[in-house]
């Protein structure tokens, strides 16, 4: 087991000038499961490789242990890793796949036949041992391409998208399984996805990336509280987090007919530099809906309008403990599509219209032209 550190790594194709991954720095601990995730491109798999000694480092560290691994051959690094179409030898049974690794290192027979028995009974793998890959599930198939890495107890597990060939359900249950077994391991693991709920569940930190940038590495919980950037808020989250840019007026900004206020500092920050508004981060279960009814209604019946931001329901999807509709609204005189979380039974019918406040405390405010976090 050890810690992994990327030291401003850094790794510029042949024939390009801008770096697949700039200057990424990240301490991972004994021990952790960290996840690298992003958009298509953005430089996941890249980074893998650079610490699997599969991708030249072109400026930079990368560390393992106290051992400087930049410049050290794949063999010598002492990780395992795990692809996305697991690479199993198809003329070889299971045994043979998962003991490869400890054959060519001259490993005794009796101890590689202990070793892959144990990781057999890990995952559940102990009746297919015989087998030949192709007369495996995916999903079988996906525990020996873990089985193979786990053998060889590696001081690093390397994992990128390993789930992303197995239908839906299955991903769900495997990625439970790849996370508790890692925990019960208790060894340093790095995986890759581009999903970002596959990244919120499995890891005890995230690492987002976008455009070879790392923008946030932080708990799953931290990343959804407090995304550092527009760019995270509106990554990490589904549906995900609406986005509004609004005016800077005195001490709060105006959604509809109610001011929701705002930390003074964080409006002045923005004011400071330069900015004339500021773009405001709700999340589609922090509105509270306030009214509710036909769209033609609520508005002319009453001298006092009601009170917040008037949706006009659009689509509604209905998941059953809750449900989500998507609507418009008309904020700082431009139309705005929105997404808002309701009960499972308060769902409003198409075409009426929602009455919605942000609830206080639970807006994210960023700076409109630097997309930097503002709110604590
Ligand atoms: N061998 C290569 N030669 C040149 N450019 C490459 C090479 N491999 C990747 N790239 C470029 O580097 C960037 C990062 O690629 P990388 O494969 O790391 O992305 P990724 O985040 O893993 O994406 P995906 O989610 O699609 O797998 C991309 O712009 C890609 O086009
Ligand atoms: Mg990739």
């Amino acid at each position: 087991m050890a810690t992994v550190s990327f030291d401003k790594a850094t790794r510029i194709y042949p024939g390009s000038e801008k770096p697949a991954v700039d200057s990424l720095n990240i301490e991972i601990e004994d021990g952790e499961f960290l996840v690298l995730v992003g958009p298509s491109g953005c430089g996941k798999s890249t980074s893998l490789r650079m610490l699997a000694g599969l991708e030249d480092v072109n400026a930079g560290a990368i560390r393992i242990g106290d051992r400087d691994v930049t410049h050290l051959p794949p063999k010598d690094r002492d990780i395992a890793m795990v692809f996305q179409n697991y690479a199993l030898y198809p003329h070889m049974t299971v045994a043979d796949n998962m003991g490869f690794a400890l054959k060519i290192a001259g490993v005794p027979k009796a101890e590689i036949r202990k070793k892959v028995e144990d990781a057999a009974k890990i995952l559940d793998l102990t009746e297919y041992l015989g087998r030949k890959p192709k007369a495996l599930s995916g999903g079988q198939r996906q525990r020996v391409a873990m089985g193979r890495a786990i053998v060889r107890e590696p001081q690093v597990f390397l994992m990128d998208e390993p789930l992303s060939n197995l239908d839906a359900k299955l991903r769900v249950s495997t990625r439970t399984q790849i996370a508790s077994l890692q925990r019960r391991l208790g060894i340093t693991t790095v995986y890759v996805t581009h999903d970002q709920v596959e990244a919120m569940t499995m890891g005890d930190r995230v690492a987002v990336l976008k455009d070879g940038l790392l923008q946030q590495v932080d708990s799953p919980r931290n990343m959804y509280d407090r995304p550092a950037n527009l760019f995270v808020a509106g990554f990490i989250g589904s549906p995900a987090m609406n986005l509004v840019e609004v005016p800077i007026t005195d001490g709060g900004v105006k959604f509809g007919n109610s001011v929701v206020p705002v930390n003074r500092d964080a409006l002045k920050a923005a004011s400071d530099k330069g900015d004339t508004t500021v773009t405001v981060g709700v999340r589609p279960e922090h509105f509270d809906v306030v009214e509710h009814g036909a769209a033609d209604s609520l508005s002319k019946d009453s001298d006092a309008a009601p009170a917040g931001l008037a949706v006009s329901v659009n689509v509604v999807e209905e998941l059953g403990a809750d449900g989500y509709v998507y609507g418009t609204a008309q904020v700082g005189g431009e139309t705005k599509d929105l997404v808002v979380r309701v009960g499972g039974r308060q769902v409003p019918e198409k075409g009426t219209k929602l009455h919605v406040v942000p609830r206080a405390g639970e807006t994210h405010v960023f700076a409109t032209s630097s997309g930097e976090r503002l709110t604590d």
